[in-house]
């Protein structure tokens, strides 16, 4: 059996105090859950407080992105050898905000996936196709794409250490929740994908995610689709009662 995980993506909000009063809140309120794996991914900047404020606890700290070299002269990016020896587990990786905006490519994920795992991160790796893509048909041509470029030449071994995030682009942030139904057949492409590729061994134990407006009110029939293993929550998870209740959905 797959265990869920249930991540949360501050994207670039929380200042220092907001991030200590969410942490102060959210930690009691899922203290004694077990069943799920629990991941908040802040701001670098956060990240160290964090990682102090979560340490002993059941929650696991996730940077939003690391670079694809241990270190060198690449002004404003993160360092993943850095973030390990700060104590961060997870980091997300592909994300469409990443892709759209600052011109992130299947190679340069692929390339950052590589150094991520090299250096002892789990990564959420995020995919999904737009709104014209869909319309069009093209869903699971483009995420294949993805899935197949982003994972070219990753060992076998290091699979267990990768989520992936199915986050449909014209679900994330709109409201627009894809539908059970409509995200489940997405997923389960996917595993059949990972089935041939690697092996149904594999692909049965791989935890496939789904992102884009997942909140309190349709957590619970999200995961309850047999492929879907969890959630990345974006605006939602910005409030820990919030967040508290989609873990517990
Ligand atoms: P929303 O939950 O705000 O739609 O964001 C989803 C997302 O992008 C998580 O990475």
């Amino acid at each position: 059996m797959r265990k869920l995980l249930i991540a949360a993506n501050f994207k670039m909000y929380k200042t220092i105090s907001e991030a200590k009063e969410y942490m102060n809140r959210f930690l009691p309120l899922v203290k004694n859950v077990s069943d799920v794996d629990i991941v908040l991914a802040g701001q670098a900047i956060l990240l160290p407080l964090m990682v102090e404020l979560a340490d002993g606890s059941n929650v696991e700290i996730s940077a939003q992105n690391i670079h694809w070299e241990d270190e060198g002269a690449y002004t404003g990016e993160l360092s993943s050898k850095t973030a390990k020896s700060f104590g961060l587990t997870y980091t997300i990786l592909g994300h469409s905000e990443r892709r759209e905006y600052f011109g992130e490519t299947d190679e340069t994920v692929n390339k950052r996936l590589k150094n991520a795992l090299k250096n002892g991160l789990k990564t959420i790796f995020c995919i999904g196709e737009t709104l014209s893509e869909r319309e069009s048909g093209k869903t699971f041509e483009k995420v294949e794409k993805q899935v197949k470029e982003g994972f070219k030449d990753i060992a076998v071994e290091d699979l267990k250490n990768i989520s992936i995030a199915y986050e449909p682009i014209w679900a994330i942030g709109t409201g627009v929740t894809a539908t059970p139904e409509q995200a489940q057949e997405v997923h389960e492409y996917i595993r059949k994908l990972l089935s041939t590729i690697y092996s149904k061994e594999i692909a049965d134990s791989f935890r496939i995610l789904y992102g884009g407006s997942v909140k309190p009110e349709n957590a619970k029939e999200l995961m309850e689709k047999a492929d879907i293993d969890g959630a990345l929550v974006g605006g939602a998870s910005l409030d820990p009662e919030k967040f508290h209740k989609i873990v517990l959905h």
